[in-house]
C-alpha cells in the first residue's frame, strides 16, 4: 500500500506527523512496511506492559473467539471469571468488586455513575457534584472531558461541558503556592476540604484524581503526605474517592496499582490500557464491597451497560496478558528497569532545556525549559515538544507528549513509558537518541 494511500483512508492524522504505515509489532518495536523500526518508548499511550505481537495471547484471543464469540454481560464467562480473580489479586481486598467495560473514557464514567447512584440509593440525592484535580486527564467523552483538564482537548467543547469544580495539583515544579516540599503545609491537599466546603459537602458525590498523574501533567508524583490527606478528608465528609488507575494499574510504575505507593485504599479504583497491555479493549473498575452491598440490599440494578463490557474476545486476551504478567514477573520488572531509566534520564539534566526530569517507574517525564533559573517555558511558536518528538521518531525511537500549559499556551514535556520487557540496551538507545536530538535543537537555539 502507498503512503498516499493510507492518508485518504486515515480519519485525521496528526497535522504534520507524516502517517507511517506499521506492518508489524514485535517486543517493543513496530516495523513500518519497508522494514524499519522505531523503539516505542512509551507503550503506545503508555499502555502496552508485556511487549507486542505475543503468540500465546494471539492463540488465547482464536480459541476465545472459537468457543464463545458473544454473550450479554448478564453471562458469565470462563475468561471472565479467570480474569476477575486475576485483577483481584493485583488490588487491595477491599476492592473486591470488579466490572468490565471498553475503555478508560468510559471506566471513569462508569465510575461516577456509580457514585452518584450509591449516594441515591443511600438517601444522599442531593449528591450529584464530583470534585476533580488540575492538571488531570480522565478521557475523552463530554464527561470525562468536564473533569479532566488538558486544555488543547477541551477547548472546542467548552460550551458543552460541566462545571466540575477542581482542587490544585501537587505540581511542585511549579508549586501553585509558591511554596517547596517538604517546608510547604501539603497545601495542595488541603485544597480539597475547602473546596468541598464551598461547594457544600451535601453537594458532593466524589473526588476523581489519578495517583500519579500521566500525561496532563507528566509524571507528577505527590509527596507521601497527599493521599492519606485525601482520604481523610473525603471520610469526614462522605466524600467517594475514586482513583483513576487507567495508566498506573496493572505495575507501571513498579506496584500493583499506583495507590500501593501511597498506603491508602480508595473506594474505587479504575483500570484500563495494562489490564490487557492494549491487546484488546478492556477496561473497568474496582468498588469496595461494602459499597456495592447496598445495591444488593436494595434489589437495585448498576444503570451502565454496554454491548461491548466483559467482551468474552478482551476478557479472554486479558486474562492471558494477566497470567503474562504474573508467570514472568513483570511488575518487579517493571519495578527494576523503572530505577535504571530513571537513572539514565537523570544524566540529561545537564543539558540547557531539560528542566524537571520526574515520574515512578516505567512512567517517566521530562519538562523543557528555555531557562533553568526562571522555568520559562519555550514559546508556543517553537512547537518543541512535536519537534523533538518527531526527530526522535526519525531517528527511530517513539516518544509520547505531554499536555501541561500554561495561561499562555506554553509548555512542553514528554512521556517515556516503555513496555516492561525493555531490557538496559533499548533504554541506552531511547536516551542516546534523546540526547542527540536536544543537543542539536539547543545547537539551533544557541546559533540563532
Ligand atoms: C489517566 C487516564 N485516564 C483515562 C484515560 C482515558 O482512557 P481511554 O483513552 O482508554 O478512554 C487516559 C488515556 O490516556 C488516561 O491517561
Amino acid at each position: 500500500m502507498e503512503i498516499e494511500e493510507v492518508r485518504d483512508h486515515m480519519f485525521l492524522p496528526l497535522p504534520g506527523v507524516p502517517p507511517i504505515l506499521i506492518a508489524r509489532t514485535e517486543g517493543v518495536y513496530l516495523y513500518d512496511s519497508s522494514g524499519a523500526r522505531i523503539l516505542d518508548a512509551s507503550g503506545g499511550p503508555m499502555a502496552v506492559t508485556i511487549g507486542l505481537g505475543r503468540r500465546e495471547v494471539a492463540e488465547a484471543a482464536r480459541k476465545a473467539v472459537e468457543e464463545v464469540s458473544y454473550v450479554l454481560p448478564v453471562f458469565a464467562t470462563e475468561a471472565r471469571i479467570e480474569l476477575t480473580k486475576r485483577i483481584k489479586k493485583r488490588l487491595p481486598a477491599e476492592l473486591d468488586e470488579v466490572y468490565f467495560c471498553s475503555g478508560g473514557s468510559e471506566a471513569n464514567e462508569a465510575a461516577v455513575k456509580f457514585a452518584r447512584q450509591y449516594h441515591v440509593l443511600a438517601g444522599r440525592e442531593s449528591r450529584f457534584k464530583i470534585l476533580s484535580r488540575k492538571l488531570s486527564y480522565h478521557g475523552m467523552t463530554l464527561l470525562t472531558l468536564s473533569m479532566g483538564d488538558v486544555k488543547m482537548r477541551r477547548r472546542d467543547f467548552l460550551p458543552m461541558l460541566w462545571k466540575v469544580p477542581r482542587v490544585e495539583a501537587h505540581y511542585c515544579y511549579r508549586c501553585p503556592y509558591g511554596k517547596d516540599y517538604p517546608g510547604c503545609d501539603i497545601d495542595c491537599a488541603l485544597d480539597l476540604e475547602k473546596k468541598i466546603l464551598e461547594e457544600g459537602p451535601e453537594t458532593v458525590a466524589a473526588f476523581i484524581a489519578e495517583p500519579i498523574v500521566a500525561s496532563a501533567g507528566g509524571g507528577l508524583v505527590p509527596p507521601p503526605e497527599y493521599f492519606p490527606i485525601i482520604r481523610e478528608t473525603c471520610d469526614k465528609y462522605d466524600v467517594l474517592l475514586i482513583v483513576d488507575e487507567v495508566v498506573t494499574g496493572f505495575g507501571r510504575t513498579g506496584t500493583n496499582m499506583g495507590m500501593d505507593h501511597f498506603g491508602v485504599v480508595p473506594d474505587i479504583a479504575t483500570f484500563a490500557k495494562g489490564a490487557s497491555s492494549a491487546y484488546a479493549p478492556l477496561a473497568g473498575m474496582a468498588v469496595r464491597g461494602s459499597l456495592t452491598e447496598l445495591f444488593k440490599e436494595k434489589e437495585a440494578e448498576f444503570q451502565h451497560l454496554y454491548t461491548f463490557s466483559a467482551h468474552p474476545l478482551s476478557c479472554a486476551v486479558a486474562n492471558e496478558v494477566q497470567r503474562i504478567l504474573e508467570a514472568e514477573g513483570l511488575i518487579a520488572r517493571a519495578a527494576e528497569m523503572g530505577e535504571c531509566l530513571g537513572r539514565k534520564l537523570l544524566e540529561l539534566e545537564e543539558l540547557p532545556m531539560v528542566g524537571d526530569i520526574r515520574g515512578k517507574g516505567l512512567l517517566r517525564s521530562i519538562e523543557f525549559v528555555q531557562d533553568k533559573g526562571t522555568k520559562e517555558p519555550f514559546p508556543k511558536s517553537e512547537n518543541l515538544k512535536m519537534n523533538i518528538i518527531t526527530t526522535c521518531l526519525l531517528k527511530g525511537v517513539f516518544f509520547y507528549p505531554g499536555y501541561w500549559e500554561d495561561d499562555r499556551g506554553r509548555g512542553d514535556h514528554i512521556m517515556i513509558a516503555p513496555p516492561f520487557i525493555i531490557t538496559e540496551e533499548q533504554i541506552d538507545e531511547c536516551v542516546g537518541v534523546l540526547r542527540e536530538t536536544l543537543e542539536e535543537l539547543q545547537a539551533g537555539y544557541s546559533a540563532g
